[in-house]
């Protein structure tokens, strides 16, 4: 009898936000997996890090943040043969995801080498959107509205684009594509219908409109949100 893969969503920051179905398998396995940058902590690790028990077995992902493919597929590959040990040998593996598994979660590339050959259980988690929008009070959409979720790394272009093709949108991956986004977003006339969310659902969140930005630089974990009447219950 093989182990169970668990893609375990723990929300987006808060750990009062961890589902009752992944603190009860957060609890009980006897091992966990989490990601972490190659010289830091692992931020889904220390979101439920007051709950772990102490006694499982850890798998510190490292992953070097190196833009392309390879040096990510190499590291997968490699973990996914340490997690496959594990569940060969009847032990369920529990892989920590920040927000939601299958929500832009590297969770989906151990998905896709184990789950053919493992039971695999996802359990979905609060995602960042919809921490976002609780944290700048801005509902993200409403009736027919077309929300679009744009990867801030997108080219300019193509941001313009798809932000003059839809009448809301949440920007992902701010980061250093900050001057980027605000110079379109200033080009479309939404700067005053744009707020911008860092660490939501943290000690350190922080909300304000993008006219406010200041020089600091922007953390990785950051959205901007705009919806084009400005409120979404307009
Ligand atoms: C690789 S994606 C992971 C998304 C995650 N799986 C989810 O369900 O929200 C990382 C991006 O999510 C967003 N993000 C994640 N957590 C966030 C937070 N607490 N506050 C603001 N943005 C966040 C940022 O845009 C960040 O660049």
């Amino acid at each position: 009898v093989t182990g169970t893969l668990f893609g375990l969503g723990i929300g987006p920051g808060d750990p009062e936000l961890i589902t009752l179905k992944a603190l009860n398998v957060l609890k009980r396995v006897p091992v966990i997996a989490y990601p972490a940058p190659e010289n830091g902590d692992s931020l889904a690790r220390s979101i439920v890090e007051s709950y772990l028990p102490g006694n499982q077995e850890e798998i510190c992902i490292s992953t070097p943040m190196v833009a392309g493919n390879d040096p990510a597929n190499e590291v997968y590959d490699r973990y996914s043969i340490e997690i496959a040990e594990h569940l060969n040998a009847g032990r369920d593996v529990a892989v920590l995801c920040e927000g939601d598994p299958f929500f832009f979660g590297s969770f989906m590339y151990l998905f896709g080498r184990l789950a053919e050959t493992f039971p695999v259980e996802v359990v979905p988690g609060v995602t960042s959107l919809t921490a976002c929008a609780a944290e700048a009070a801005l509902p993200l959409t409403s009736r027919n509205d077309i929300l679009t979720v744009l990867p801030g790394p997108l080219p300019e272009e193509e941001l313009e684009r798809r932000l003059k093709d839809t009448d809301a949108a949440a920007i992902m991956k701010v980061g250093r594509h900050r001057e980027k986004i605000v110079r379109v977003l200033k080009k479309l006339g939404l700067t005053d219908k744009a707020r911008y969310v860092e660490r939501a659902s943290t000690q350190s969140a922080k909300v304000c409109a993008v006219s406010d930005l200041d020089d600091a630089k922007t953390p990785y974990f950051s959205m901007i949100l705009v919806h084009k009447r400005g409120e979404a219950w307009k």
